[in-house]
């Protein structure tokens, strides 16, 4: 059976992948799963830059498995597309998303309706064993809340609200999640060139 690595140590996004990618006949292994230890500085300006980074390192370690890294954030238009690549460092990668997403939520204070606008943004790339490399980015709009809400999902999704459902990324089924989410997105876009690799 064929493998796809996918470069992450973030447990959260190894699960929406492992749904997304579930279809393919393939085996679908993490970093730590394939014993591959490598911590990989992502010093790209855009998600492509970095997304690709990852893959590369990571692709030119593993044999003849297709290897996936992401790189994804949220941009926030009132504070200019902040903190966009810079979302898992945010205040520091170790602060907990309570204080990061407070923080956001003060610095929309002032901003009312529209102005509350924001996005997700993930760009998948791929790094087949042949050197080839492809990537595809997928995004979801919404708007900061006033307060955090929900339990599901991780990072910035109690804060993401998407007016269409009424509720944040972080209330919602993990399913309904996928099925709308800028990684599932970039992932579905992704999946027609894994098949032509297969
Ligand atoms: P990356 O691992 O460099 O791609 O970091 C992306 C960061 O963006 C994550 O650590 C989260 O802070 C944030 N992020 C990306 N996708 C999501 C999501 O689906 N929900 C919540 N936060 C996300």
């Amino acid at each position: 059976m064929k493998k796809i690595i996918f470069a992450t140590g973030n447990e959260g996004k190894m699960k929406e992948i492992r749904m997304i990618l579930g279809d393919l006949p393939v085996e679908i292994l993490s970093m730590k799963e394939a014993g591959i230890h490598v911590n990989v500085v992502e010093d790209g300006s855009t998600f492509e830059e970095n997304a690709l980074i990852k893959a590369k390192a990571i692709g030119e370690i593993a044999k003849d498995a297709i290897v996936l890294a992401d790189d994804s954030g949220l941009e926030v238009d009132y504070i200019h597309q902040e903190p966009g690549v810079y979302s898992a460092r945010y205040l520091g990668e170790d602060t907990p998303y309570s204080v990061k997403n407070q923080s956001i939520i003060d610095r929309l204070e002032e901003a009312k309706g529209q102005e509350r606008s924001a996005r997700f943004v993930c760009v998948i790339a791929a790094y087949f064993p042949d050197g080839t490399t492809k990537t595809e980015r997928g995004t979801i709009e919404g708007e900061i809340g006033y307060e955090e809400k929900g339990e599901n999902g991780f990072g910035y999704d109690p804060i993401f609200y998407v007016p269409a459902y009424g509720c944040t990324t972080a209330q919602m089924d993990p399913e309904l999640k996928n099925s709308l989410s800028h990684r599932g997105k970039a992932l579905e876009a992704m999946k027609p060139w894994i098949k032509e690799y297969l």
